[in-house]
């Protein structure tokens, strides 16, 4: 009964946090916006994707997923995404405002 109840919670929670991007998000773009805000009027030290160029996040996230580019996690996280799917992420936030 308890697991069913926590099971419902996240659903509602999954629910809620897509409804405020557009539907068509890509696989995986959800995933980004726990920290690249996914609007302009946040303030976070973590660089904005929405409105970037798409040739931009894809060029960043090849270059961490090769080691040519540093980072503190990006790294890891460009890894775990397919070069197909980081261009139709990139060129997702490209269309966000
Ligand atoms: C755990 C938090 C976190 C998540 C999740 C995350 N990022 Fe990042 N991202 C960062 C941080 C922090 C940086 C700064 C570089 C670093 O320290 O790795 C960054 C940098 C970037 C940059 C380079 C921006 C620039 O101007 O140099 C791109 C592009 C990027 N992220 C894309 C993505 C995409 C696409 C996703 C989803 C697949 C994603 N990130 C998910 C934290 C995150």
């Amino acid at each position: 009964m308890k697991a069913t109840c926590v099971f419902v919670a996240v659903l509602i929670a999954l629910a809620a946090g897509n409804a405020a991007m557009a539907a068509e998000a890509p696989a995986g773009a959800a995933s980004c916006s726990g920290c690249h805000a996914g609007n302009a009027r946040v303030e976070t030290p973590v660089p904005r994707l929405a409105g970037r160029p798409a040739a931009d996040i894809t060029d960043a996230m090849l270059a961490y997923k090769s080691g040519k580019q540093a980072g503190t996690i990006m790294d890891r996280i460009a890894k775990g995404f397919s070069d197909e799917e980081i261009r139709a992420i990139a060129s997702w936030y490209a269309t966000q405002k």
